[in-house]
């Protein structure tokens, strides 16, 4: 059975430029491309795991203007319950998405109306939220909002810290599963991601931890640790244009995955694939895939790289969650 993914984020419209290669400080380069495409990393994640066939409600706020009714329209076509995504006062958010010839990217976020997704739009979708199987969250919005939101949840709560600050102790420990990239690992956990991977295992067993917490290594998969388990996702190999959105299609995945009732080790599977096979094209949203193109692909080799009891917890397999 599929249950609801409520995901409390941001919504951005991106400008989308593609130059040989990203300017440095200083220099001006010509483009040659430009798009404007929807983006925002909480429409994005929505995005991501209606494609994969979840239910999805979306709370936001946008402006009054055409960038915002480009997103309300983007959402809507994909089937996504826009009700919580209301009109607020000042203008949609906007995001400068440089990307080069090489696929590597810069991002400033201009947060607009996302600045206004306030506890109080949580406590209006309150009901939605508390009956979601899945509630996901990122960082362009206030962190009193994640926490009103993760105070709400009933079932699991999935955070993508990015962009990455550092989180209130209260808000970390009410994170089922942490999604955190090389430099949100850092800012969030307080160290780098170690070269053993295994070693995650001593940072995420620590009390006050997520009971989750998943890396995500770029190219190299995804690292899921798991009541002192760690294991390595690795990704199908793909031609990479752009990696924006990558991430978002990880999480938005999962979370979909997770809401229809698939274990952990699964659901981290599907999610490395879908993220793999969105980079094959140019914006955020144009390459995530739907879930039978994700299933088609030959699942990505995993390897469990510790079995070590950490403290509390019984030793396991992601499966288990
Ligand atoms: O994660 C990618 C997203 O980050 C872009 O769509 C941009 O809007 C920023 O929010």
């Amino acid at each position: 059975m599929r249950g609801r993914v409520v995901v409390v984020g941001s919504a951005n419209l991106d400008l989308v430029t593609v130059t040989p290669t990203l300017p440095v400080p200083g220099e001006t380069v010509l483009a040659t491309s430009y798009r404007e495409l929807p983006g925002g990393k909480g429409s994005n994640q929505a995005t991501a795991a209606a494609r994969m066939g979840a239910d999805v409600s979306f709370v936001g706020r946008r402006g009054a203007d055409a960038a915002g009714n480009i997103l309300t329209d983007a959402l809507t076509v994909e089937g996504i319950d826009v009700t919580h995504f209301a009109v607020a006062d000042g203008p949609t958010g906007r995001a400068l998405v440089m990307v080069d010839d090489a696929a590597e990217n810069s991002i400033i976020v201009v947060q607009g109306t996302n600045a206004l997704v306030t506890p109080e739009a949580v406590d209006e979708a309150a009901a939605l939220i508390a009956d979601a199987r899945v509630v996901v969250c990122q960082l362009e919005v206030p962190v009193a909002t994640v926490l009103a939101a993760a105070r709400t949840t009933t079932g699991t709560f999935v955070l993508n810290p990015a962009p990455a600050q550092h989180l209130p102790e209260e808000l970390l420990a009410a994170v089922s599963v942490l999604v955190v990239n090389e430099t949100e690992y850092e800012t969030v956990l307080g160290s780098p991601i170690p070269d053993d991977l295994s070693e995650i295992a001593d940072v995420a067993g620590r009390p006050g931890m997520p009971e989750t917490v998943v890396a995500t290594l770029g190219s190299r998969g995804a690292a899921v640790c798991h009541q002192g388990t760690v294991t390595v996702v690795a990704p199908p190999t793909v031609e990479v244009v752009d990696t924006t959105g990558a991430g978002d299609t990880f999480v938005g995945a999962l979370a979909a995955e997770l809401a229809a009732g698939l274990d952990l080790a699964q659901a981290a599977r599907h999610a490395v694939t879908a993220a793999s096979l969105s980079t094959r094209s140019l914006g955020a949203t144009q390459g995530m895939p739907r879930r039978d193109e994700v299933v088609d692909v030959a699942p990505p080799s995993s390897e469990s790289v510790t079995s070590r009891p950490r403290g509390n917890h019984q030793v396991g397999t992601p499966t288990e969650a």
